[in-house]
């Protein structure tokens, strides 16, 4: 099959979102299918195998779209705004393409910070107590104690952070209103557990299942930082009691059923002594071999290259 693969992207996951698509463009070259990948550059404009496909991005896309009409399987690996929150699944959805991954709904509201709790919570699962506010907002804020601070569209924990009193949440407020895909920012209260993630794979049959749990380690937040900079350490399958498995997997099934999800989605968990709490949905994961994902999967006796094939196999018009 010839399959269109596509990194990069416009926001500040783009160099994650580069490794990634080549990552998997090397798993399908040597698993014998034919391979094409695109890029799309910070500034938009769209590349193939190095080559400007036009001056500006509106340009090079008109390009890049024959492209991908012209493959059997288009495989966006965009993390974040203009990726993963649904629009390169809308382009191939006009373009008649079959595409892995999730539709349009699921990759707009996983990419919603705020929406994708209401969901959750509409589904009986957790989530940490918090409010939505506009970035230009961020006096209305009530403030009593320490709150985490987010972008409601973004990734990688790009604009996130801890902040202990007023004059922190301003800044807080502000530097995660600059990255967030529409400026909005959640301000949560912080949750107190253990962070463990659970990746769910849609096999081209139709049926799901659940990859054993991951828990990572840092000294303190899982930052943009400590994400990178290899010192924060996973344990995969995460040590847990089979009380504590079961509930993380059965969150993880609901959520990825009530989220709609296609391919495959890592659902981001807190283990608290009250139980599980829901922190995030990824419906376009990190995909290197070494991301937490193809880790997960791999513990389960599934091979990078053969996640990889499933993933294409799966894909949906
Ligand atoms: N947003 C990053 C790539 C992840 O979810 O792994
Ligand atoms: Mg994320």
């Amino acid at each position: 099959e010839r399959v269109a693969v596509i990194g990069g992207g416009q926001n500040v996951e783009h160099h994650v979102s580069a490794a990634s698509a080549v990552a998997v463009a090397d798993a399908l070259w040597s698993s014998g299918h034919s391979v094409l990948l695109l890029e799309i550059g910070t500034d938009g404009v769209w590349r193939a195998e190095g080559d400007a496909l036009g001056a500006t991005a509106g340009e090079s896309l008109v390009a890049a779209t024959s492209f991908l009409a012209a493959s059997d399987v288009v495989f966006p690996c965009v993390h974040g705004p203009r990726g993963e929150d649904g629009v390169l699944a809308a382009l191939c959805s006009l373009a008649q393409v079959r595409v892995v991954g999730s539709g349009v709904t699921t990759g707009a509201v996983g990419m919603d910070k705020h929406l994708a709790k209401l969901v959750a919570q509409d589904a009986g699962v957790r989530v940490a107590p918090g409010v939505v506010v506009p970035a230009v907002e961020a006096e209305a804020v009530a403030f009593s104690r320490e709150v985490v601070v987010k972008p409601v569209a973004s990734g990688s924990s790009h604009g996130v952070s801890l902040a202990r009193d007023a004059s922190e949440l301003m800044a807080a407020i502000r530097a995660a209103g600059r990255v967030s895909g529409d400026g909005r920012v959640l301000v949560e209260q912080p949750i107190r557990g253990r962070e463990i993630d659970v990746a769910v794979l849609r096999e081209p049959d139709g049926s799901r299942w659940a990859a054993p749990a991951l828990e990572i380690h840092t000294d303190g937040l899982f930052d943009t930082r400590t994400k990178y900079d290899g010192s924060a350490r996973f344990t995969v399958p995460a040590l847990l009691a089979p009380e504590e498995a079961d509930a993380l997997t059965r969150a993880a099934l609901t959520l990825f059923d009530a989220f709609g999800c296609g391919g495959v989605a890592r659902m981001d968990f807190f283990l608290t002594d009250e139980g599980v709490v829901f922190n995030e949905v990824n419906t376009m994961p990190g995909l290197t071999a070494a991301s937490q994902v193809p880790r997960m999967f791999r513990a389960a006796g599934l091979a990078y290259e053969d996640l990889v094939g499933r993933l294409v196999e799966g894909a949906r018009w």
